[in-house]
């Protein structure tokens, strides 16, 4: 168990490591030149990419959310929506042809809910890209995030046809105490109903995302939400800490401090439920997620291929990750770059450039370096640490390593069962941007 005092000394503002440098450290935006080339150099030679969309319309707001959405139930967006990004995919073609002779192996469509397209609207949007691209069907993940309560049987099916055989639902919590304060009602039965619908279709892999520290969200809580998941029994889960950043997200102004568990009572929340999912039979992935054996993501984790992006642990990586749409954040092997993140300007600069920059990030050698070795910490919990480092990290580790929360012996850095909950700590003192110079507001949401 983790004393109190240990969880209130570390829960901290910390980023999630989804990228490094972390995007308020990004500072170099590449010139289109520079970006269009770093992504045909990262394709050269035996290569693949991904491609994530970005849909962001949602018809109502869920006052916990901290993604990217335009709420609205004016579905004559779509339409339009749908010929923007056509217009900036066809931008990326005509600058990089290589992205038609080159493997996709993954397509994500992320939000916002992309079911709020229509199934008609869905296929006019993803025909013409994949018709345009070599996939091997075999080798090839088309993956959704699906909002239950608006989700047809249709548009799954027109989905499937097209190739997409992994699903995610937001699920959140199944209390209809706490889905009530958040702003989103969602039954079981809309959730098994989506479930099952999807195994139908063949979506071979089914996702449920869980989120623990949500108002009022207490024990039993999170034990009726872990049991009903565990009888619809996702292949994976996704336990995310609620991350509260009202200075971003104002509807999370909403939740008073006395309704949200912080600390070691938060963190009961998720001991109840890993421990729940363990008995169960799942397997326990990097810092929140969890994966039935035979998931490609135990997979990952055993054949040592498990990789970390925006969209959170994944079981391998791609050369070049190509984001289309509102606020989308690309990846090449040299650069990060994300598109307009307020949809009028995403329109107009689609309009007047094809592509629609809003800021990136040129890797200088130093990020590189830090960023494999962040990599590699949140994938796999230990680290050979390079002998230049090593006399420099264990001053920033000993206090983490008097309080038993890893490790550092003949240069190997291992995390403790104890540590595993703070890894996020783990990595800031690997995090160089961040070490030389500390945030000057809060710009994190809390480590734990
Ligand atoms: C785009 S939504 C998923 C699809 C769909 N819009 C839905 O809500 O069902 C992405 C996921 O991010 C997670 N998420 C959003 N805001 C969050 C927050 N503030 N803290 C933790 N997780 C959050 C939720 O688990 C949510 O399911
Ligand atoms: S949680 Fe999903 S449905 Fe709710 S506002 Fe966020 S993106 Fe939209």
């Amino acid at each position: 168990m983790f004393s109190s005092e240990l969880l209130a000394k570390y829960d901290i503002p910390a980023p999630r490591y989804t990228s490094y440098p972390t995007v308020p450290y990004w500072d170099k935006t590449p010139e289109r030149s520079e970006w269009i080339s770093s992504i045909k150099t990262s394709l050269e030679g035996d290569s693949s990419w991904s491609a994530y969309i970005h849909i962001p319309f949602c018809e109502s707001l869920c006052t916990f959310c901290g993604c990217n959405t335009t709420i609205t139930r004016n579905h004559d967006l779509e339409e339009e929506y749908v010929e923007f990004v056509l217009k900036e995919w066809s931008a990326y073609l005509e600058e990089v042809p290589e992205l038609k002779e080159k493997p996709l192996r993954q397509l994500h469509l992320g939000g916002g809910t992309p079911t709020f397209l229509s199934p008609v609207n869905l296929q006019r949007l993803l025909s013409p890209i994949l018709n345009s691209v070599v996939y091997d069907k075999e080798n090839f993940e088309g993956s959704l995030e699906v909002d239950p309560r608006k989700t047809t049987r249709e548009q799954l099916e027109v989905l499937s046809e097209l190739g997409f055989n992994r699903i995610s639902l937001g699920v959140q919590d199944f209390t209809f105490k706490v889905q009530d304060l958040i702003n989103r009602v969602q039954t079981f039965e809309q959730t098994q109903e989506v479930t099952y619908a999807a195994r139908e279709l063949n979506y071979h892999s089914v996702n449920f995302d869980l989120i623990y520290g949500l108002p009022c969200q207490g024990i039993e809580e999170i034990t009726k939400t872990t049991e009903l998941t565990i009888e619809l029994r996702p292949d994976r889960i996704a336990l995310y800490s609620f991350a509260r950043v009202p200075w971003i997200k104002p509807q999370q102004r909403k939740f008073t401090d006395d309704q949200l568990p912080v600390g070691a009572e938060k963190r009961a929340l998720y001991e109840k439920s890993r421990e729940m999912l363990l008995s169960a039979g799942y397997i326990e992935i990097g810092m929140d997620h969890f994966a039935l054996p035979n998931d490609e993501l135990s997979e990952g984790v055993k054949e040592k291929t498990l990789h970390r992006n925006f969209m959170g642990y994944t079981p391998y990586q791609t050369d070049v990750m190509i984001g289309l749409g509102v606020s989308s954040i690309s990846e090449s092997k040299t650069c990060f770059h994300q598109n307009e993140k307020i949809l009028n300007f995403y329109k107009e600069k689609v309009s007047n450039h094809g592509i629609p920059t809003f800021r990136g990030h040129i890797h200088t050698e130093e990020d590189l370096f830090h960023r494999d070795l962040i990599l590699e910490l949140m994938t796999t919990f230990e680290l050979n640490v390079p002998t230049q480092l090593q006399s420099s990290l264990k001053s920033y580790l000993t206090p983490l390593i008097q309080d038993g929360l890893c490790l550092l012996e003949e240069g190997k850095l291992e995390v403790t069962e104890l540590g595993k909950p703070f890894i996020r700590n783990i990595c800031m003192t690997l995090d160089k941007r961040m070490l030389d110079k500390k945030p000057e507001t809060k710009i994190f949401s809390q480590s734990l």
